[in-house]
């Protein structure tokens, strides 16, 4: 099997991809995750969807193609000049909120939130207020990482905090866990009813 046969990417990919890298953006999502982030995207028609990480709108653009016109997808990042890019290429659908703070001040003041898809692909809500992150999913709600797999721009200690956090996720009571050690290192878990 050749897993990227096949595969057609969003069409904003080619202008959005040109972007990002004149932008020099060193972090963006590997298009195999993405596009099994359309896959699962697609499975949630109606849904709340929430990304934690937005980068220059890569990962984003898959889940909106994977969307229904009923879903609806808040995007957090920090970094407006990224989320510049972000808005230039994807600003126009309305199915998308692009929120431009700091991750764990925006989970904070989630409460009666719900969500039930969370693509956290930032400090929080992944190696920072995860349970936080997790109370937010509803009963059959995914949440979903990535770059579980060793990467050269890991931070010293990094592992360890990766290492840590497959070990919360794989014994949380509340969830059902799939890692798959495939493109960056994916899991994906559902919270239980
Ligand atoms: C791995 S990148 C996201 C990649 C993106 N999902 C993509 O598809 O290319 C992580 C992102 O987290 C953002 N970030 C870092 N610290 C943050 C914070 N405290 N709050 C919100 N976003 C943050 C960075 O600006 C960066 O865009």
């Amino acid at each position: 099997m050749n897993d990227e046969r096949w595969t057609v990417a969003p069409k904003v990919i080619d202008g959005l991809m040109s972007d990002t890298l004149a932008a020099g953006f060193g972090m963006a999502s590997d298009p195999l995750t993405c596009s099994s982030l359309r896959t699962l995207a697609t499975g949630k028609p109606g849904g709340r969807f929430l990304e934690l990480g937005t980068g220059t709108g890569l990962s984003t653009s898959w889940l909106l193609d994977g969307m229904d016109p009923a879903s609806r997808l808040t995007t957090v990042d920090n970094d407006d000049a990224l989320l510049c890019i972000a808005r230039h290429h994807l600003g126009g659908d309305a199915r998308l909120e692009i929120v431009c703070s700091d991750g764990d001040a925006f989970l904070l003041k989630q409460d009666g939130s719900s969500f039930d898809f969370i693509f956290a692909d930032t400090w929080s809500g992944k190696y920072q207020l995860l349970e936080k992150a997790l109370a937010l999913l509803a009963p059959g709600g995914m949440y979903v990482v990535d770059d579980m797999l060793p990467q050269p721009n890991w931070p010293t200690n990094h592992a360890n905090k990766v290492e840590h956090l497959l070990d919360t996720l794989s014994h949380h009571p509340d969830l059902h866990v799939s890692k798959l050690s495939w493109a960056s290192g994916v899991v994906i878990a559902t919270r239980r009813a």
